[in-house]
């Protein structure tokens, strides 16, 4: 079988490699590759600034954001031959660490934890993968041509859970949320909160393409005015920031309403430094009650709510985010950055 892999640490090191079929071992199943979503990590790791091969390897099958059909499943797994799912990204360090022992998995302590397609297990840009039945997850079989953006809704349940827990510590009510950046993680973090009833704002730079329209078609408003501008006359109860870009954090923190709740998303390069009034952010947040919290990753309860959000959603919109399918064979295509992308998904199954 074909493979997209990459030697960690090595540029211009991507490529499709053939493969010996992969064998379940027991409790796994046996899945046939549909599709893979290429993220920002994916990029970091083609550009050899990220990502880790399992150990005694030197290559690493890229591919985290999944989408598969199952070929085989053990009995009494609960899946059978057909279904559609999605495996789950992370696994549990080896310790295990007191998060890690209660599938909080994704708020390890240690920095030990397994990431398949990133850190230590190859991932699923593959025509053929095996999942631990415990780590994958059915889909809803109308999400066919759309469930590779099952993972990067994963995050962003957790990003919203994470805001609802620190805001509960309260009364809690919010009204208005900012979203900073419209590419795949923004928009679902936008879907999401329109689901929870929010007034949603989405602020990204372009002024025309499909994120404008992505963005109205969901009822929430667009702006591509100046950060400080928007978030200044909005001061939203919520901000989900998914861009990582300095600038865009700190006026977040800046501009929050009274028992404002900040959470940071995007994995930004480090090393671009700015100019920040550090104790006027303190003063106000003291003063506001306000919180910052950055969110990665997911667990299983995650996925489940993501799983939720995806089957209530509009599938032509959730079509609309998906905005170029490459075959594995053009996977170079894929890296390739154009004006349009909202989601690049690489298909497995030869586009059928
Ligand atoms: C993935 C997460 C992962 C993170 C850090 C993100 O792109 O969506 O699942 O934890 O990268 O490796």
């Amino acid at each position: 079988m074909r493979a997209l892999t990459v030697t960690p640490g090595t540029p211009g090191s991507l490529q499709v490699a053939e493969l010996p079929d992969p064998e379940p071992r027991a409790g796994e199943l046996l899945v046939e590759g549909l599709a893979v979503g290429v993220c920002g990590t994916d990029r970091e790791i083609v550009r050899a600034e990220y990502g880790w091969a399992p150990p005694g390897h030197d290559r690493l099958v890229l591919g985290h954001e999944s989408l598969g059909r199952v070929r085989t499943a053990p009995e009494g797994s609960g899946f059978s031959t057909g279904d559609l799912v999605v495996g789950v990204v992370r696994r549990p360090d080896p310790v295990p660490c007191g998060a890690c022992a209660r599938g909080e998995f994704d708020n390890c302590r240690n920095g030990r934890y397994t990431e398949r397609g990133i850190k230590e297990i190859d991932g699923y840009a593959a025509e053929l993968w095996c999942v631990e039945a415990d780590y994958a997850v059915t889909l809803d079989p109308r999400l066919e041509h759309v469930g590779v953006l099952m993972e990067p809704t994963t995050v962003v349940a957790k990003a919203w859970e994470q805001v609802w827990r620190v805001g509960e510590r309260a009364w809690y009510e919010p009204e208005r949320a900012l979203v900073t950046g419209a590419g795949p993680i923004g928009l679902l973090a936008a879907m999401i909160g329109v689901q929870r009833g929010l007034d949603v704002h989405v602020l990204d730079l372009v002024t025309d393409g499909p994120k404008p329209r992505l963005v109205e078609q969901l009822g929430a408003t667009y702006h591509h005015r100046g950060v400080d501008e928007v978030a200044g006359e909005l001061q939203p109860d919520v901000v989900v920031e998914a861009t990582g870009v300095g600038r865009l954090v700190f006026s977040a923190m800046r501009n929050t309403a009274s028992f404002g709740v900040v959470c940071l998303t995007g994995v930004s390069p480090a090393g671009r430094k700015i100019q920040v009034d550090a104790a006027g952010v303190n003063r106000e947040m003291v003063l506001e009650n306000d919180v910052v919290v950055g969110s990665v990753n997911a667990n299983l309860r995650h996925y489940r709510q993501a799983a939720e959000a995806l089957a209530r959603a509009d599938l032509d919109w959730l079509g609309g985010l998906i905005t170029r399918r490459v075959p594995l064979e053009s996977f170079a295509d894929a890296f390739e950055a154009r004006p349009d992308d909202v989601k690049v998904a690489i298909t497995l199954d030869g586009g059928r």
